[in-house]
């Protein structure tokens, strides 16, 4: 029943002949089919009919102990079971997808130790306890993807450390505590979700300074205090959300935020609803980007809010489709198997 789930299978395993593996390369490759197999209980959809010395059946081929995993991707599977700490043996893998399973129990420390690691999604799972702080030494990764799980406690200020990181996913769970601000020295991240977890206190100042930042979501939290007044260093801002927190502003300087947008040119989607915003807007609508399609601003106590029919005329986009603002960017060259959207793969690499 599973295995008709399973939409494409590949399995690619690239041609060049691999040197003679010494033993201990053999028993590293063998632990991630057996991780995959018994740990999380794929044996219905890989049809794994056994191991010697040399390699492992699999279904649609054989697999050559003679390579490393490189690349581990089995999303939307059913899988069920934890993930072993055994899987920090892999220690060339660079892509890992698990999402969309029904894994349980808590990340192990030991992804810390795939320090090759690029893209790492476990998102939709029922992960439960705390974020390790030891994966603050990924210091490849572009893309942690850990959205809609259960976990809890504070998101580690070391992820501040993982410089190479494009793309943080933490939407979702039951995080606490404080948004660390090292998070706002990652030099290239563009989207940064934390939208529904349980998160307090200010935002931090050094996040409004992330020049790269072009999706930005903190709604559904408890944050609280007030915006920044340069929050315009946001310059490649798409997409804002801080809807549903206790974001305050009062005074005129409180204000100053707002007027401030008027920097970021491409501002689509601007959400502030549902926040402690009392007084006046100090800038029209108009005067902001000329991309704007979305504005929200109600659930707060704005004196000058337009409504919504003001909204319909001076915002000449608003009425453009939104589904085509969300396209997937594709960079030229050889698809990444982040971007290859198969449910199975298994990438080996010669040794
Ligand atoms: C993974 O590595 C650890 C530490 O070297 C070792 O104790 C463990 O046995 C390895 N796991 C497997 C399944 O080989
Ligand atoms: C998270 O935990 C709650 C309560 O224990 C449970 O109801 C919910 O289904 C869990 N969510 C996930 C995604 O596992
Ligand atoms: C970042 O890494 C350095 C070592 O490279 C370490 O001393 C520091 O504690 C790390 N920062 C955090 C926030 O973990
Ligand atoms: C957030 O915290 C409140 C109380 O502090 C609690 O009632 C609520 O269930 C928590 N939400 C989540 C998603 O954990
Ligand atoms: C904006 O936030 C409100 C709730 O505060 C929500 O109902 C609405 O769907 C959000 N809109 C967008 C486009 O994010
Ligand atoms: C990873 O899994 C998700 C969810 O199934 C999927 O959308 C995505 O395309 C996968 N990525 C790769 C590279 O297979």
């Amino acid at each position: 029943m599973r295995t008709t789930r399973v939409s494409v299978t590949s399995l690619l395993i690239p041609i060049t002949q691999g040197l003679a593996a010494p033993t201990t390369a053999k028993t590293i490759d063998r632990v991630a089919l057996l991780f995959v197999n018994n740990r999380l209980d794929a044996s219905n959809i890989l049809s794994l009919s056994g191991c010697d010395d040399d390699c492992c059946q699999w279904r649609g081929g054989i697999i050559h102990l003679s390579r490393r995993v490189t690349a581990l991707g089995l999303s939307d599977l059913d899988l069920s079971g934890s993930i072993p700490p055994d899987i920090g043996n892999l220690t060339l893998l660079q892509f890992l997808n698990l999402s969309h399973n029904h894994l349980q129990g808590q990340l192990p420390p030991e992804l810390g130790n795939l320090l090759h690691l690029e893209s790492l999604r476990l998102g939709s799972n029922r992960l439960t306890g705390e974020i390790p702080a030891e994966m603050g030494a990924l210091h490849k990764l572009v893309i942690l993807s850990l959205h809609d799980n259960n976990l809890t406690g504070r998101i580690p200020p070391s992820l501040g450390n993982v410089s190479s990181l494009t793309h943080l996913d933490l939407a979702g769970n039951r995080l606490t505590d404080t948004l660390p601000s090292s998070l706002g020295s990652l030099p290239a991240l563009h989207h940064l979700s934390v939208t529904r977890n349980n998160l307090t206190g200010a935002i931090p100042t050094s996040i409004f300074h992330l020049s790269t930042l072009t999706h930005l979501y903190l709604g559904r939290n408890q944050f609280s205090g007030s915006f920044p007044s340069d929050m315009g260093k946001l310059v490649d801002l798409r997409s804002l959300s801080v809807r549903d927190n206790s974001l305050e502003a009062k005074t005129k300087e409180d204000w100053e935020f707002f007027a401030s947008f008027t920097n970021c040119k491409h501002l689509h989607t601007l959400n502030l609803s549902h926040n402690k915003l009392e007084g006046e807007l100090p800038t029209p609508i108009t005067d902001l980007s000329r991309q704007l399609t979305f504005i929200g601003l109600g659930g707060n106590n704005i004196a000058n809010e337009p409504t919504s029919a003001d909204l319909a005329r001076l915002l000449p986009g608003l009425h453009v489709d939104k589904t085509a603002a969300t396209g997937t960017t594709t960079s030229g060259g050889t698809p990444k198997p982040w971007s290859c959207g198969c449910d199975i793969y298994l990438l080996l690499h010669a040794l």
